[in-house]
């Protein structure tokens, strides 16, 4: 696996390659690498010919009062579990090399970036739809890979490509959960011995809507207040939002549509924000 720093140098090793002919895979990432991450890289390598990753924590998606300094970084572990995956190249860029001086030009998904993450986290979608099209550009790909885990964001970025007529397919992968349900995420590493317990919550909850669902209660509301109370039954948790909306717009839905509902939620638990997703 060879190491690429430079957007030149990594454009024109994707350009080499697609001279070739050559299928380009590429998983975005941010690092401290877990087995969602590396069901991406997975599904990546089988389906293309050349399998990129990148791993780059992209401070326009943080606000200032989020974990930007603290978020968790292991690089030399992470190249560790790239290379037994058989990755081809890992684009590990610095900050000042993505956004120069003088840097000025952002992406915005308008409306669906308005609504659960963006409601609570106003400025994220920007970073993420900006820093994704840069990656694009970079890497060339004619794949890329991107988890359920962060559903919005999947929905997102598959409007973006649409809309700019970006010519890559977006593939969505199911979420990877921990034995007792937890959605693995590289923020897990915050919660101390106590949230940890309590982080099953959100998949409690969710477990609980698809029961209801399966038993034939579509009302959102009905499956909302269910939902609630699942999480209450917990002693640190804390809700941020529960949403029940159409995959293809995110509008709010006042009945289940099947095989359009997105059931999503995000809660504190203690100081770490989690969040968590069904699709119907
Ligand atoms: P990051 O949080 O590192 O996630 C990288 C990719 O891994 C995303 O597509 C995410 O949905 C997926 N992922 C994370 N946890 C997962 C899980 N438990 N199961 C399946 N997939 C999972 O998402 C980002 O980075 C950034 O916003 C990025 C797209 C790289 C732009 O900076």
């Amino acid at each position: 696996m060879r190491i690429i720093y430079e957007p030149n140098e990594m454009q024109e090793i994707a350009k080499k390659y697609r001279e070739w002919n050559k299928k380009i895979g590429f998983v975005p990432t941010m690092g401290y690498l877990h087995e969602g991450h590396l069901s991406l890289v997975r599904q990546a390598k089988q389906e293309n010919d050349v399998v990129f990753v990148s791993i780059f924590v992209n401070p326009t998606q943080f606000a200032p009062n989020e974990d930007l300094d603290k978020y968790p970084r292991d690089i030399k572990r992470d190249e560790e579990l790239l290379r037994k995956e058989g990755v081809d190249f890992l684009f590990y860029p610095t900050v000042d090399n993505m956004y120069p001086d003088g840097f000025q030009t952002y992406v915005n998904v308008e409306e669906l970036t308005k609504v659960l993450e963006g409601a609570s986290r106003p400025t994220h979608f920007k970073g993420v739809t900006t820093v994704v099209l840069k990656l694009f550009n970079i890497t060339k790909p004619h794949r890329a890979y991107f988890g359920q885990k962060d559903a919005q964001q999947l929905i997102v970025i598959k409007r973006m490509v649409e809309d700019l007529n970006v010519d890559i397919d977006i593939v969505g992968m199911p979420i990877v959960r921990e034995e007792d349900g937890l959605a693995m995420s590289s923020r897990n590493k915050y919660l101390n011995e106590k949230d940890r317990k309590e982080a099953v919550c959100l998949y409690q909850s969710l477990q609980k809507a698809k029961e209801l669902i399966e038993s034939g209660i579509d009302d959102t509301n009905t499956i909302k207040t269910e939902m609630k109370k699942t999480i209450e039954s917990y002693k640190i948790p804390k809700i941020d939002y529960i949403n029940i909306n159409s995959l293809t717009t995110l509008e709010e839905l006042n009945k289940i549509k099947k095989n359009d509902t997105l059931i999503s939620l995000a809660v504190f638990v203690g100081k770490t924000r989690l969040i968590d997703n069904l699709w119907i």
